[in-house]
């Protein structure tokens, strides 16, 4: 009874955890509005598709970090940050500046001051923006988005928010999957690298340089056109 018990748990738990790994990994049969508003409220079984270590294979981490051309001292911002791929790496190379690790989820905020602290980084800070602004809490150099760009709603109003906190020639990296990727969210979510710039372009942006090196990704950063 007690062998029976533990394996109707264990189905149980992979019931309800599977289709979020399905769905990042595959994109397969999930409906546009369901991805937009769905919750990324368990970090731990996030963190298994997030940090997967083949992940490298595609997203070309320390690649990203180099071209974001950081200076040592820069405030950047990991804008749904979710488990940290990224700012972790980010507050590496940071020794004399600051990540914040922005994210939507209270308990994805929670993880990322847990990794911060697991990992002896005291320059990346965990906080918590809302659905319509960043929160950002001083003007910083850097935003840059990982697979979020398709989540914020009211994106025009959004990113004019952001520009108040943005220094003189701060820059906004965006990367995101692109509509021909093998995998990804849904398809009927996904942007093409066109539709993203006309979107900055339309809430006072232009885009500085595409970098074309990802192969799954889009990869955009813009500026402020008056700076
Ligand atoms: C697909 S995950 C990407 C996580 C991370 N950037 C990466 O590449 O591993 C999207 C993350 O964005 C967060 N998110 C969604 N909408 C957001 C918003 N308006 N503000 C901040 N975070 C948001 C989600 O909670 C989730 O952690």
């Amino acid at each position: 009874m007690r062998r029976f018990l533990n394996v109707l748990v264990f189905t149980l738990v992979l019931a309800a955890v599977a289709p979020a790994f399905a769905q990042h990994k595959h994109g397969a049969g999930h409906e546009a509005a369901q991805h937009q508003s769905h919750r990324f409220d368990d970090p731990q079984a996030w963190a298994k598709a997030f940090d997967d270590p083949k992940r490298a294979e595609w997203q070309k981490p320390d690649e990203v970090v180099k071209a974001l051309a950081l200076k040592p001292d820069m405030k950047v911002v990991d804008l749904g940050a979710g488990t940290g791929y990224f700012a972790v790496r980010l507050a590496r190379e940071l020794p004399a500046g600051v990540v914040y690790a922005i994210d939507l989820e209270p308990k994805m905020v929670a993880y990322l001051a847990e990794r911060a602290k697991a990992l002896a980084l005291p320059n990346m800070k965990a906080l918590r923006g809302s659905a319509t602004s960043a929160n950002l809490p001083e003007p910083v150099d850097l935003v840059l988005l990982v697979n979020v760009f398709h989540h914020i709603d009211g994106r025009s109003s959004y990113f004019r928010n952001i520009a108040k906190s943005l220094k003189s020639g701060g820059r906004i990296a965006i990367i995101e999957t692109t509509p021909e990727a093998p995998a990804g969210p849904p398809r009927a979510m996904r942007m093409s690298a066109t539709q993203v710039e006309a979107e900055m372009k339309a809430a006072g942006y232009s885009r500085k340089q595409r970098l074309d090196f990802l192969p799954q990704q889009s990869f955009q950063i813009f500026q402020l056109v008056d700076r």
